[in-house]
């Protein structure tokens, strides 16, 4: 059968792949895709990105099931366009969606179904907002209410730096539309951890367990990103923390939808904040797989994810049993040069074709590309084409030996100003007993 999945960054390329791996799967589609997903063998790059040019193609080359990547369509109606047009798909609908499109819509959510997340309140009127935030003190987190692509969460130290993130977004209105409305919420300490389950409506599956890298720097300094690397699964995520996660949060995420008549049907991805006294509080929900933290998950997934999407849709998650590669799969994300406030494009990457003869007789890595292109001479280069560039994934018997695979392989790849961290992994080291 034929799948289409939308999106072009390295999530993308790893479901894709993933996907194409199945053996009911003859091709996979990828919308609009990146210079990675255009050169596997099984995949191909369709460069359409409106909502109709993508229904009448999945009508016409009878695609079987269309999967959605990244959040900016499915905030666009992307799923109930297609259900509308009686073509199956796999994400939430807009209103579902809505967890991860509004954080007012999302906290608020969370209050009425007893989830446990940070203390907040939320203001369109700034004189309000500065009171209240000369009442809490820093360090206070100000968000804006609509999608921002990352750039919308100020974790302020200082009242100062608060303050001017609430003139930014109420007064100055640098983030338009989605900054016109801000949540205010309490600072929380601790470690985050990504936990991302499929949802049916209403049961969950449990993917494997993982943890993202949002700063820029070595040692978790410097400005947020997208994320500068992952590995999956984590130890902080014992069986017990797990249960408590399933029972605490997802389950009532799915319950709570149900009770406001929104079936949640997708991917769901919890942010949480696991606190220095043990407490699992939500800093945010996505509903879509995160992304560098898709890359090591699909490299351990050992069962279809096919079959685990047909499960999704058919209501049968409770029925459905994933299985895992035992090892730890570890991806380092290279940067172009200026990400992630304006990256630089157009650098040629070398040491791709090299690579793709080793993985012939090493299986145990695979490097998924995000922003890419071909380009260069006689259009047969591979350039960077955005902010995150590749995210090179390794399996190794532990976190140290993934770890230390995966960096083998990045340092044969080559890019101008390329931007790496060294130390992708280490707070799994540092928890190795
Ligand atoms: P979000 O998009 O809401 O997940 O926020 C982006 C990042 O900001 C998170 O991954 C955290 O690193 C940080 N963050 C968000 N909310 C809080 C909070 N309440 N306390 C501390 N850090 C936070
Ligand atoms: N890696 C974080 C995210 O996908 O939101």
């Amino acid at each position: 059968m034929k799948l289409l999945v939308i999106g072009g960054g390295g999530r993308e390329h790893a479901l894709a792949w993933k996907l194409a791996l199945s053996p009911r799967v003859s091709k996979v589609y990828v919308a609009p895709g990146n210079a990675g997903t255009e050169l596997e063998e099984n995949l191909e790059n369709l460069p359409i990105t409106a909502i109709d040019g993508l229904i009448s193609f999945a009508k016409t080359e009878k695609i079987a099931i269309t999967i959605v990547g990244p959040e900016a369509p499915l905030a666009d109606g992307i799923v109930n366009a297609f259900q509308a047009a009686e073509l199956k798909i796999f994400g939430p609908t807009q209103q579902a969606a809505q967890l991860e499109i509004s954080k007012d819509f999302s906290k608020a959510f969370m209050q009425r179904h007893n989830i446990p997340t940070s203390e907040y309140a939320t203001f369109t009127d700034p004189a309000e907002a500065h009171q209240y935030l000369d009442q809490k003190g820093a360090p206070i987190v100000v968000k804006a209410d609509g999608l921002a692509a990352g750039k919308g969460v100020v974790v302020a130290m200082t009242l100062d730096e608060a303050h001017a993130a609430i003139d930014a977004m109420l007064v100055d209105k640098n983030m338009g539309n989605a900054g016109a409305k801000v949540v205010i919420e309490e600072f929380l300490q601790g470690e985050e951890v990504s936990f991302m389950v499929m949802v049916d409506g209403h049961h969950a599956l449990p993917l494997a367990t993982s943890q993202d890298h949002k700063r820029l720097l070595e040692g978790d300094q410097g400005p947020n990103t997208g994320g500068m690397g992952a590995y999956s699964p984590i130890r902080l995520v014992t069986p017990e923390r797990h249960a408590k996660i399933m029972r605490e949060i997802i389950h009532p995420v799915i319950r709570g939808m149900e009770q406001e008549n929104t079936h949640y049907v997708g991917f769901l991805y919890a942010g949480l904040m696991i606190t220095p006294n043990g407490e699992n509080k939500v800093l945010e929900f996505n509903c879509r797989m995160g992304d560098p933290e898709t890359q090591p998950i699909m490299m351990r997934l050992k069962s279809d994810l096919l079959t685990h999407i047909e499960q999704a849709l058919n209501g049968t998650l409770n029925k459905a049993e994933t299985e895992w590669d035992r090892r730890v799969a570890l991806g380092i994300i290279m940067a172009a040069q200026g990400y992630p406030g304006s990256p630089r494009k157009n650098d040629v990457i070398h040491g791709l074709e090299a690579l793709k003869f080793q993985q012939k007789i090493n299986p145990d890595f695979y490097v998924f590309h995000s922003g890419t292109s071909m380009g260069g001479k006689d259009n047969k280069e591979i350039i960077t084409a955005g902010g995150r560039v590749l995210c090179v994934t390794a399996l190794g018997d532990n976190v140290q030996i993934a770890q230390q695979n995966a960096y083998k392989i990045a340092d044969q790849i080559q890019f101008d100003d390329a931007q790496m961290r060294s130390d992708i992994g280490y707070r799994g080291i540092v928890n190795t007993p």
